[in-house]
């Protein structure tokens, strides 16, 4: 079967190669899914350099999440051939088979294509955790998120709406801010360069941000640390800027904000219970149309260097769908 592997470890995508390899053997306890879409994370761009906080052994097959359909599991297992899942295993996802843990996998939401399922799984559940389960969102509550172009900048903007939240987009990229405000329809969207403090004073009334949500970090997270309102989240989410900021721990003190780090694939597996009652909970928003995952472009696998290369270069809002051929 043809699977993208990652034959050594590379700054610019020299390591991987799509290739032919054996289909993999399913060990009990496993699913074999046929995957009919695979979505790119930033943490899979990270993999192929080995900059990631997991780092496996080369050579992998990249891409840590699919959607599909089930072509083979154990007797009396809670799926059966031909039911529609969507999931995946840190690797394995961009290829056209997969074999994953029962447990890894959850039944698609009623009425998403295999496209917009595979769009949906990491971003959504990492915005959800960190809003919802680290955050405590609440209607009416400030939230603002940075990296709003990105995958889960995206979907946290998405979520955080839909659950009534008020909602100030950031990006750092400004020629990209309408279609941001087109995909997210939050409040405003505002460029994350320099000081925006002020910018997130007016808009909120002098309230300030009751949940920052910040996959981006640097001097991103910097300045977020002005404009957490007295009781607020600063959502630790990644850093994408290459930096990883440092802080002096007074300032939470003085200005009465929590700093909380998110691990949502780590979350879930800790927390099986919650993991599956967070997919719920995104399952039923997405069918009733709540919330819907933002696509930049769907390409066959074969052009999988196309989407890895626009990923690395900034130029996505939303997410890159591969379908293998
Ligand atoms: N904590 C968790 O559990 C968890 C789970 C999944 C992902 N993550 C992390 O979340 C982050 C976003 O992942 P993603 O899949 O959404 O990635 P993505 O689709 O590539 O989005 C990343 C966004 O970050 C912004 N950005 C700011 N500075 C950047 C820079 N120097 N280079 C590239 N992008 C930059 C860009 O938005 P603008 O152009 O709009 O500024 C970009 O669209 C990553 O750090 C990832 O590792 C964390």
């Amino acid at each position: 079967m043809q699977a993208l592997r990652v034959e050594r470890l590379s700054s610019d995508l020299s390591g991987v190669t799509l290739t032919d390899v054996p289909t993999p053997e399913r060990r009990a306890g496993e699913v074999r899914v046929a995957v009919r879409a695979a979505s790119l994370n930033y943490p899979d761009l990270l993999m192929t350099r080995g900059e990631y906080q997991f780092r496996p052994e080369v050579p992998f097959t990249s891409g840590l999440e699919f959607a599909g359909e089930v072509l083979e599991a154990d007797p009396g297992s809670d799926f059966a051939p031909g039911d529609r899942v969507m999931g995946g295993n840190k690797t394995g996802a961009f290829a056209a088979q997969a074999c994953v843990p029962a447990e890894r996998l959850s039944p698609m939401p009623a009425g998403l294509d295999f496209p917009a399922a595979a769009a949906m799984g990491a971003a959504y559940s990492t915005a959800f955790t960190g809003l919802v389960e680290l955050a405590d969102l609440s209607e009416g509550q400030w939230v603002l998120v940075h990296g709003a172009s990105g995958g889960v900048g995206l979907a946290a903007c998405d979520l955080a709406r839909a659950l009534g939240a008020r909602v100030i987009a950031t990006t750092g990229s400004p020629d990209k801010a309408e279609r941001i405000a087109a995909l997210a329809r939050p409040e405003a969207v505002i460029a994350a360069e320099g000081r925006f403090r002020e910018q997130v004073a007016d808009l909120t009334g002098g309230h300030l941000a009751d949940i920052v949500f910040d996959p981006v970090g640097g001097d991103v997270f910097d300045e977020s640390t002005r404009c957490v309102a007295f009781g607020g989240k600063l959502v630790v989410v990644g850093f994408t800027s290459g930096r990883i900021a440092d802080i002096s721990t007074n300032i939470p003190l003085i200005k009465g904000f929590s700093i909380v780090g998110l691990r949502a694939g780590e979350y879930a597996r800790r927390f099986p219970e919650q993991g599956r009652a967070i997919n719920r909970a995104i399952a039923k928003l997405a069918e009733a149309g709540a919330i819907t995952p933002a696509i930049d472009r769907i390409l066959p696998l074969s052009r999988w260097r196309e989407g890895f290369d626009a990923m690395a270069r900034r130029e996505l809002v939303g997410k890159v769908v591969f379908q293998p051929g």
